[in-house]
């Protein structure tokens, strides 16, 4: 990501267009207060999730915001000043229009909602459809206190498994303690393979593998017999030139065989039509008092939290760092920008033919005689 990839521009023609379209054909119009930074959005900005995309393309996964602008046809669904989460492309932004389908509805403008979106419903999908997870099975879970780890150690735990956990420090261990992790594993002061080795002599059914490069190669040496590997990702490569990290793949098929094991990618954009079902399971959760959502908005870094679009870049700096513990959130604060300023000269001229609501207040002090349009 560079800052002439759109980043830092509160506006460019193509969100006005898009706001202007969306927005005629009822899609809710939200003000931003918090995006998601995953360890994909580097390779997004590469360009590797989809060649054909030229630059400058709108980057970030998802956000958590309020409705300040409604049509028509989402008028049934949505209301202004309601707090959306949402999983779409293009979501480090001030302002998004958010396609109705992809808008849920969230009981608060809190961060811990946008923790669910693209780690939670990765943890919950994955180890639902390919974990085969039940009582006693032994779970390894690799960068297990970060965005994703967090939500596979705990559902892992829900369904009464063994949970072991890797990370980088005393502090991710303590939290992945504080969050049920039967053997938190600080790979920086522990050798991984000796505890695996004496501590699991029979392996571990099941593993959440989300760095790749010798930590892959050494949960395959751990996997138990008719064990399986979900690989969610490899992080350790994506900072390289071709995103990826090496493995040991020539032994990789004997290792399997002699072990009845199996080996299983999993990507979220291939399980949307699970999507919304484990939004709402995850939801239930969080509000019954049944899973924490740690979210990391910079405390451990030195240039401070992470405040504005602006601070997008640190923040990623910050997880290739490792610093983080639980899911990286940048907060937006509500702000007067240049998009706003569009918004209002659409509105005044009547651009909107089917617009009901507009909250001015959020988008623009431009009185109360303009505020409200009521079609
Ligand atoms: N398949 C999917 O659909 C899907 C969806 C979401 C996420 N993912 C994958 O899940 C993984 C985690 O993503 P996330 O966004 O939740 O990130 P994250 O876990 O919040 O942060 C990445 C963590 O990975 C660990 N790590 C180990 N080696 C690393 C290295 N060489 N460079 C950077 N970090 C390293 C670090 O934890 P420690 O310091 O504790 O080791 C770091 O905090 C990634 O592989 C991502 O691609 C996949």
């Amino acid at each position: 990501m560079s800052s002439n990839c759109g980043l830092n521009l509160k506006i460019h023609s193509s969100s006005l267009t898009q706001f202007e379209a969306s927005v005629t054909e009822g899609f809710p119009f939200c003000m931003s207060r918090f995006v998601g930074v995953n360890a994909s959005d580097i390779n997004y900005s590469a360009g590797r999730y989809d060649p054909s995309v030229k630059t400058p393309f709108d980057a970030g996964f998802e956000g958590v915001g309020e409705v300040v602008a409604l049509g028509l046809s989402a008028s049934a669904a949505f209301m202004v000043g309601q707090a959306v989460a949402y999983m779409a492309p293009g979501s480090f932004a001030e302002y998004t229009v958010v396609p109705a389908r992809v808008a849920i509805p969230v009981p608060g403008l809190k961060p811990e909602y946008l923790t669910l979106l693209v780690s939670g419903t990765t943890a919950y999908i994955s180890l639902k459809e390919l974990g085969g997870l039940s009582e006693g099975k032994k779970v390894l879970v690799t960068a297990a206190a970060g965005g994703t780890g967090q939500f596979a150690v705990q559902l892992a735990k829900k369904a009464k498994c063994h949970v072991i956990g890797t990370c980088s420090s005393a502090e991710k261990s303590a939290f992945l303690k504080s969050v049920g992790c039967d053997r938190p594993i600080n790979y920086n002061t522990e050798h991984m393979s000796t505890v695996l080795r004496q501590e699991y002599p029979q392996g571990v059914d099941v593993v959440y593998e989300s760095v790749g490069g010798a930590m892959f190669d050494l949960a395959v040496d751990a996997l138990a017999t008719r064990g399986r590997l979900i690989v969610i990702g490899f992080v350790s490569g994506y900072q390289t030139p071709t995103g990826l990290s090496p493995v040991k793949a020539g032994t990789l098929p004997a290792k399997l065989l002699k072990k009845s094991a199996s080996v299983q990618g999993f990507f979220l954009n291939h399980y949307l039509p699970e999507f919304r079902g484990a939004m709402d399971h995850l939801l239930k959760m969080y509000a019954g008092g049944e899973l924490v959502c740690e979210v990391d908005t910079g405390g451990l870094s030195a240039e401070g939290r992470f405040t504005g679009l602006e601070s997008v870049f640190r923040a990623v700096d910050y997880m290739y760092m490792r610093k983080n513990t639980g899911k990286i959130v940048v907060e937006l604060p509500p702000s007067v920008n240049n998009l706003s300023y569009h918004a209002i000269q659409l509105v005044k001229g009547g651009m909107f033919e089917n617009l009901i609501t507009v909250n001015m207040s959020k988008v623009w002090n431009i009185g109360p005689k303009n505020a409200i349009q009521n079609k």
